[in-house]
């Protein structure tokens, strides 16, 4: 029989493996993939951080939860808006959230160590491409880097809440880029919030508490030191050590550069998609390694500029959400990738089916392995969540040629 023939079975192998280089195919994590494992490494500085080799029990396919319409959507609010009894309230249960999440064994995968475990593996190419040896995976540097991250933070958060017993739990987010210091009543008519979130939200500097991480620089220890988002992140380079940040700059100089950058990456220089999501990778090309070589304008200055501002653990890909920050963080990342598909007709997510059926592996709060695609991550509404609105006029409509303001 011709289909026995071994010319016939190699002809069909080879051509079968012609067409897939030919058709392009989205990133597929998989249980392999999980499997072949091994150490990675970000700028030649080794990472040993590979989830257990066998992943047990099934892998289930992520379903967005269902939500009652008549309820209304649970809000991720700015840090630097909550007050009074709320900011109490929040501020202990998330403490708490981290108290309990540390204190899992390191075999539970909703463990906090497993949780950045697994970020650590994603950043430094412990994960291989099915099918081939050397082409390492990475999520960051290019146009997963957004809705992987939504989807990090997602389960994250529905870890804490499962800890915390309150389905209501919400991870609110630090509005860094918020410079508006206007703090009056009537400004919040419409629930938004105009304070400046320019500085480091003080639930996660409590040294006594989860929340808290000592590996840090000391501009995040110093309460008075706002975020200076407009280091150049081109200029990111892990082997010669975080940079230095200028510390002669005046207030009034360092909103003038936060604004500058915010608007410049969202409104001129991040104004197609490929420039603000990041380049495009699939199956077959290579990580891209370092953040000049692909990444989307969000993530290649004001995010790179946070890590290394922030320092310490949030400085290198491996070790960032070992520092709690990371995930308010991260948060603002993800409202602010909505703020700029609402910014112009232009700004739109990629169409391609190698971006949307991009697929992933995490563990949910009952410790099951999803699988979940890029599109079920584009729209926070269906996931159960909102942003509160907080100010982003400031820079949005930032004249980038008014005058540097004199120290
Ligand atoms: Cu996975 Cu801000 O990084």
């Amino acid at each position: 029989m011709a289909f026995r023939s071994p010319m016939v079975l190699l002809g069909l192998f080879l051509l079968c493996r012609m067409l897939s280089n030919v058709q392009s195919a989205p990133i597929k994590i998989t249980r392999e993939t999980f499997r072949e494992c091994r150490r990675g490494q970000w700028a030649g500085i080794p990472a040993d951080c590979c989830p257990p080799k066998t992943i047990d029990g099934p892998i289930i396919d992520f379903s967005p939860p269902k939500l009652n319409p008549s309820k209304p959507l649970r809000v991720r609010k700015a840090l630097q808006c909550l007050s009074g009894k709320e900011l109490r309230t929040y501020t202990k249960k998330l403490q708490k959230g981290y108290r309990l999440m540390r204190a899992l064994p390191d075999t539970d995968p909703r463990s906090y160590a497993r949780q950045y475990g697994i970020h650590c593996a994603y950043a430094t190419g412990s994960f291989i491409q099915d099918g081939s040896n050397n082409l390492t995976i990475d999520v960051h540097v290019g146009w997963y880097f957004h809705p992987w991250h939504r989807a990090y933070v997602y389960f994250h958060e529905k870890i804490l809440q499962k800890l915390l017993n309150d389905t209501e739990f919400s991870l609110h987010y630090w509005n860094y880029d918020n410079t508006n210091s206007l703090d009056k009543n009537e400004a919040l008519h419409d629930g938004g919030c105009y304070k400046s979130g320019l500085y480091f939200p003080p639930m996660y500097n409590d040294p006594t508490k989860a929340t808290f991480q000592w590996n840090r620089s000391e501009r995040a220890f110093d309460p008075k030191r706002p975020a200076d988002l407009a280091f150049d992140g081109t200029r990111y380079n892990i082997s010669l050590g975080p940079p230095s940040f200028p510390d002669n700059l005046t207030l009034a100089q360092i909103i003038w550069r936060n604004n500058e950058l915010m608007h410049r990456t969202f409104l001129t220089w991040g104004n197609s998609t490929i420039a603000f999501m990041g380049k495009e990778y699939r199956e077959g090309d290579p990580q891209a390694l370092g953040i000049a070589n692909g990444a989307g304008m969000q993530e290649k200055y004001s995010h790179t500029s946070m890590h290394c501002y922030v320092g310490g653990k949030m400085f290198e890909p491996k070790s960032a959400p070992e520092d709690p920050v990371f995930f308010p963080f991260h948060a603002n990342l993800e409202r602010l990738w909505d703020v700029w598909l609402s910014l112009g007709d232009d700004h739109r997510n990629p169409t391609s089916s190698d971006w949307l059926d991009g697929e992933f592996l995490l563990w949910d709060e009952n410790a099951v392995m999803n699988r979940f695609r890029v599109r079920d991550f584009l729209s926070a509404e269906a996931l159960g969540y909102t942003y509160q609105k907080a100010n982003v006029d400031s820079w949005v409509n930032f004249d980038t040629s008014s005058p540097y303001p004199e120290s």
